[in-house]
């Protein structure tokens, strides 16, 4: 190991990894420093990776246990070994950690296992895993990508047996009888249909009125009937005041929102999924005056500066949506702003997709916030009940909608729920990322019979020239 690097990255996840490789490309010398025993951070350690993982398995399962039927086949003994399920996971997850591992070997990146902490502006000391310290100094710039924690509730403490987080919930050695979530936003909604799949009846209790705050309403709603069809009980509009665990079970003192009478809800599992808060705890940022929002977020201008020079921070310690995508995102530009080239990103861009069955994608704005702005709009909605794939599918569920500028058409949001949405999102993506209109969507020539004519469709329909509806 060397003592100077061009540039020191801290967090190997996945703003991290792909900082340090292209730091690679661009001919800088990196020193990249973990504190993890692998690589990845939090979504390919204990997020979006196995939790996909399980996905994928339980949807298999609840479809090979009652969804085949309607197409003329008869599955008999069908049974459920979680400890193998668990382990596919595991190896999944191990596969792709060491995949980052090949790759920085490949780029030449240095990987330090260790915990490191600012001793000046381009100065960092690590306390080693090994034991040890070793002290590093950069030359064009350290970068923070230390990530994000769970967000925990006063009230309820996380054991990680019983009151799980996200980590917790992808590892339980058997099906709770009874899984209460605290939270209807991403995580929630996964793990809990992760696990009402294998069995578990599932509630999930939010404090706001609705699930997915920022979704897209209409999109929401029905993902919302979707959910409950599948048994998942909600109290929206409900918050959790205690928690006590007794010998076998949990038990959350919960209340209206607003205030009201209080009432106990009594669950095997709890899962803790309210959201996820910047970690930078152990940085000693204060000693180098890297400043810090209310939220614990790091604030940044254009190419990811703090306001220290020489000082950079990506991923989930800054504002914008917590994705591993869009720290990816981060972590690519802010390196090429500092070999010289422009940094800029519009997060607007950013597609975020919900796994559930069936899943929920969206790129750009939601109707609310084109109408909480004061923007003109023209919609155009397609359900999937007249996309002939999707009846050949026997899998009719969900809708597109288009949101488009009414003068130019140019496309301002694209929501998608159904399935295989997560995949159909992208062709939204790129067309918003050209700059693309409805009319561009309206006039490509899309294979039939696929899922993505929706998405034609829909751009049919917000031009007045619907075909199929
Ligand atoms: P989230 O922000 O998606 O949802 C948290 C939910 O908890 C919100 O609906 C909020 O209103 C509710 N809530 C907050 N405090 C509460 C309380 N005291 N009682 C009841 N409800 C309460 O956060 P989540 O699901 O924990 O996910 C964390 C992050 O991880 C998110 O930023 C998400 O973007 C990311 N993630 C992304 C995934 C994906 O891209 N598919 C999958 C899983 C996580």
């Amino acid at each position: 190991m060397l003592d100077t690097y061009d540039l020191l990255i801290i967090g190997g996840g996945t703003a991290g990894y792909p900082a340090a490789i292209r730091a690679s490309q661009l001919g800088m010398s990196v020193a990249c420093i973990e504190r993890r025993e692998t690589l990845g951070g939090t979504c390919l350690n204990v997020g979006c990776i196995p939790s996909k993982a399980l996905l994928h398995s339980t949807e298999l399962y609840a479809e090979v246990g009652h969804g085949l039927n309607e197409h003329g086949i008869e599955v008999g003994g069908v049974a459920l070994n979680l400890r193998q399920m668990l382990a596919r996971k595991d190896q999944v997850v191990d596969g792709l950690t060491k995949g980052v591992e090949y790759l920085f070997k490949k780029n030449k990146i240095e990987r330090v296992s260790g915990t490191a902490r600012f001793e000046a502006a381009d100065r960092l000391r690590i306390e080693l895993n090994g034991g040890g310290e070793q002290v590093l100094t950069a030359r064009k710039g350290i970068i923070i990508a230390t990530g994000s924690d769970v967000a925990t509730l006063k009230s309820v403490d996380i054991d990680e047996q019983r009151i799980v987080s996200s980590t917790g919930a992808l590892s339980l050695t058997e099906v709770p009888k009874r899984l209460a979530v605290i939270g209807g936003g991403y995580i929630g909604l996964e793990l809990g249909s992760v696990w009402r799949r294998l069995g578990s009846e599932v509630t999930v209790i939010e404090f706001l009125d609705r699930i997915v705050p920022a979704m897209d309403q209409q999109i929401a709603a029905q993902f919302y009937k979707m959910l409950q069809n599948q048994g998942i009980e909600f109290r929206l509009g409900t918050k959790v005041t205690s928690a006590e665990r007794t010998m076998e079970q949990v038990e959350l003192s919960i209340e209206p929102a607003n205030g009201g009478p209080s009432e106990i809800l009594k669950a095997d599992v709890v899962l803790v999924a309210v959201g996820r808060r910047p970690f930078t705890e152990r940085l000693a940022l204060d000693g180098v005056g890297v400043l810090v929002d209310e939220r614990g977020r790091i604030p940044v201008g254009l190419g990811f500066t703090t306001n220290v020079p020489g000082i950079y921070a990506i991923g989930d310690v800054i504002p914008g949506p917590m994705l591993a995508h869009k720290t990816t995102l981060d972590g690519v530009r802010c390196v090429e702003g500092i070999a010289g080239q422009y940094p800029g990103v519009d997060y607007d861009l950013v597609p975020a997709v919900i796994y559930t069955s069936p899943e929920v994608a969206s790129v750009g704005k939601t109707e609310e916030e084109l109408k909480a702005t004061g923007v003109a709009y023209k919609v155009g909605t397609f359900p999937f009940t007249a996309n002939s794939r999707a009846r050949c599918n026997g899998d009719t569920r969900g809708m597109t909608k288009l949101l488009a500028d009414p003068s130019t058409g140019r496309l301002l949001g694209a929501h998608v729920i159904g399935p295989d949405a997560g995949t159909m999102i992208a062709e939204a993506v790129l067309a918003m990322e050209f700059g693309g209109t409805a009319e561009d969507l309206a006039l490509t020539v899309h294979a039939h019979p696929t899922l993505p004519e929706s998405i034609k469709e829909a751009a049919l329909v917000l031009r007045g020239q619907g075909m199929h509806i």
